[in-house]
């Protein structure tokens, strides 16, 4: 039996922490463990190799992940995901373990039910939006570049007396903004899950800026579609100077903090022992009330993640 690690879908700090620890694992198990580069579509191109401790070695604090990832479209054909199966067989490969979100989880299922194959999938995304896990990998550091980033736009933004937009990355998904918004004190926020009623929010802002207010910081998810909207609405109704920041793709690089490092860890073992240990189901570790879960993937990609209603009450969003 030979193990392999792959990534799919959109990059997340602790990818590569979660790769070495795969190594560094495997080989303490006695296994032998190959990388799959380029997520799905390396699969289908036989792009795979043995692994090896130099392989992994200095790669524990740097962001992005060493074997790359891709969305793939061909997967989709039952004849690329053959051609991806007799690629693995040709390395004896029966185990996998698979960084990404529940698309990834999806198309790792079919090519399970159709090839003697078993996954285990780590939940690794920044967006935090997979069902059954209240972490997934990528977060915190996500979270510290868009605190930095705020904590420096505060300070201009201060300083000028202008009103910031600033838009997070997230899907349909609001938690990035909702926590950045309570870690940085933001004065705005809009998410998906909840309704933003502008004349309420206009009355307030407008009594804090007659009580002296000389800035704005607003924190609006891209999955709302409402940034433009509130920079107009800040500019000519509430009356400050107003620019946008889109945050963007910085949101998913930089170093792995130490949280998505020993995370990472904590995934990637249960992951690999799972695999070891049982031959015939498919996975999703989740970390959920301190602990860590082994979910069924059906569980997992057939809900629908609900974010938490008390981060929401906490920034008064539902009543
Ligand atoms: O899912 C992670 C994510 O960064 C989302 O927050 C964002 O909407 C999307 O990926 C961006 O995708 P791409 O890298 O393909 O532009």
């Amino acid at each position: 039996m030979a193990l392999a690690i792959m990534c799919s879908g959109g990059d997340a700090p602790g990818m590569n922490p979660a790769i070495k620890k795969f190594v560094d694992y495997a080989f303490k198990r006695g296994e032998k463990h190959y990388f799959i580069y380029d997520g799905l579509e390396g699969m289908i191109d036989g792009r795979i190799a043995e692994a090896s401790h130099r392989d992994v070695a200095g790669i524990l604090h740097r962001g992005g992940a060493i074997i790359r990832s891709s969305r793939s479209k061909r997967f989709f054909e039952y004849e690329y995901r053959k051609q991806a199966f007799e690629n693995l067989k040709k390395h004896g490969i029966t185990g996998l373990v698979v960084l990404g979100g529940d698309g990834s989880y999806r198309a790792m299922q079919r090519l399970s039910e159709e090839f003697p194959l078993n996954f285990v999938g780590i939940p690794t995304t920044i967006d935090n939006d997979i069902y059954g896990t209240e972490y997934c990998l990528g977060v915190d550091t996500a979270l510290n570049v868009i605190r930095d980033a705020l904590d420096k736009i505060r300070d201009t933004a201060s300083t000028f007396r202008r009103a910031f937009v600033v838009e997070v990355m997230g899907r349909e998904c609001g938690y990035l903004a909702l926590v950045s918004a309570l870690a940085s004190g933001a004065e705005i926020c809009v998410v998906p899950e909840a309704d933003f009623n502008i004349s309420v929010e206009g009355k307030i802002l407008q009594k804090e800026v007659e009580e002296g207010r000389s800035y704005i910081l607003a924190i609006v998810a891209e999955g709302t579609e409402r940034t433009g909207e509130i920079a107009k609405w800040l500019e000519e109704e509430i009356g400050f100077e107003t620019r946008i920041s889109i945050l963007g793709h910085i949101q998913r690089g930089g170093n792995p903090t130490v949280t998505d490092r020993l995370m990472a860890f904590e995934f990637v073992i249960r992951a690999v022992d799972h695999l070891l240990q049982s031959s015939d189901s498919n996975k999703v570790v989740a970390y959920r009330d301190g602990a860590y879960h082994l979910m069924e993937i059906d569980d997992v990609v057939s809900n629908t993640y609900r974010i938490d209603q008390g981060l929401l009450s906490s920034l008064n969003l539902i009543d």
